[in-house]
């Protein structure tokens, strides 16, 4: 097992009282493996991911029951140990590129210097390879590319420098958050297809969030549905988009764009309500002001997880009256 984290839970501490982001998370990753996070905006997915990279800001209270990093206790509230993995052993590619490269240092300057700390190589040798990174993922002139700005950069050119700049270390992990939202729908695909060549190229495991059922089905080996900063369903991909339990999952496989082919516009489904503020949150299950299986029980009790001890091979989920098998 590369990483397996046991109830993380995130709460911000902020003027008006503490608002609990992430509750109890649990997930176990296999090395080369790679796992679909989905859930509508506000549900935790960056959170959880930004925890683990040690990215929250100061006013993140992190609390964890267990969290082993390549069999090693790994301690989310340590910037130094953080600090020794990040870029190394865990990278992570943001929505935005511009929000990790730095605007006022060329492409060259930040890979190099990327190369040279975590590397130890020498300034030439961190510029052989920072080409050669450069050309693996599909940027030509690559020598010229290192003297340019990031802004002098198109969308998908960026994506692809950043995508050079987090495996440039050979991480374990890579933490893909929504990787190709901002980019035209024919480049997403090209990212997407060289994403996962390098995954298994480098035999990296992977967190792919997307707001998109149809990329995680097609990519990930397992999926983590998440609700209101809980996992309320997680198992192998195939059976979770084939047989849901829960009702957020059904609902959000309902809702995708690919589930409406040939409906009509008064047809489309889409999921009654909002996530709930963090300033707001219902009692009992999270979901159940949007449920249509809610009963008086989901309004005082949250549902705790299916098994006891979940099993990666297994589907496991958080209702009190899911959905039958089918
Ligand atoms: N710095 C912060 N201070 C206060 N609340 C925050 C902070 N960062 C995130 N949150 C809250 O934590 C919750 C989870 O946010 P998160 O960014 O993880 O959502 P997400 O699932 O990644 O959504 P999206 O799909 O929009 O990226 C949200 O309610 C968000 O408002
Ligand atoms: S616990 Fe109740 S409200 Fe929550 S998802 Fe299940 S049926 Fe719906
Ligand atoms: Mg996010």
């Amino acid at each position: 097992m590369l990483l397996e984290i046991e109830k993380l839970s995130v709460q911000f501490k902020t003027e008006s009282g503490n608002l609990l982001a992430l509750r109890d998370v649990s997930f176990s990753l296999e090395a080369g493996e790679i796992l679909g996070v989905v859930g509508e905006s506000g549900s935790g997915k960056s959170v959880s991911n930004l925890a683990l990279m040690g990215l929250l800001p100061d006013i993140a209270v992190i609390n964890t029951k267990k969290v082993l990093f390549q069999n090693h206790p790994l301690d989310l509230n340590s910037q130094k140990q953080l600090s020794q993995l990040r870029g190394k052993s865990i990278a992570m590619i943001f929505q935005d590129p511009m929000t990790a490269l730095n605007p006022s240092l060329t492409v060259g300057y930040q890979m190099l210097e990327t190369l040279q700390t975590h590397l130890g190589l020498s300034k030439k040798a961190a510029k052989m390879k920072a080409i050669s990174l450069l050309e693996r993922v599909g940027i030509l002139s690559a020598e010229q590319r290192l003297k340019v700005y990031p802004f002098e950069l198109s969308g998908g050119m960026a994506q692809r420098v950043m995508i050079a700049m987090s495996i440039s270390c050979n991480p374990k992990l890579l933490i893909a958050d929504e990787p190709t939202t901002a980019l035209d729908v024919t480049i997403q695909k090209q990212i997407l297809d060289l994403l996962i060549d390098l995954q298994r190229e480098k035999k990296m495991s992977m967190i792919f969030v997307s707001h998109d059922l149809a990329l995680v089905k097609k990519y990930s080996q397992r999926i983590q549905v998440m609700y209101a900063g809980e996992i309320i369903e997680t198992g192998p991909t195939d059976q979770v988009i084939k047989n849901p339990h829960h009702p957020y999952t059904f609902g959000l496989l309902k809702a995708r764009p690919s589930a409406h082919a040939g409906k009509t516009k008064e047809h489309l489904y889409a999921i009654p309500g909002t996530v709930p503020s963090l300033r707001a949150r219902p009692s009992g299950c999270q979901f159940h002001p949007r449920c249509n299986r809610s009963t008086e029980v989901c309004k005082k009790t949250n549902p705790s997880v299916s098994s006891l001890q979940p099993s990666p091979l297994q589907t496991s989920f958080s209702c009190h009256h899911p959905l039958e098998s089918l």
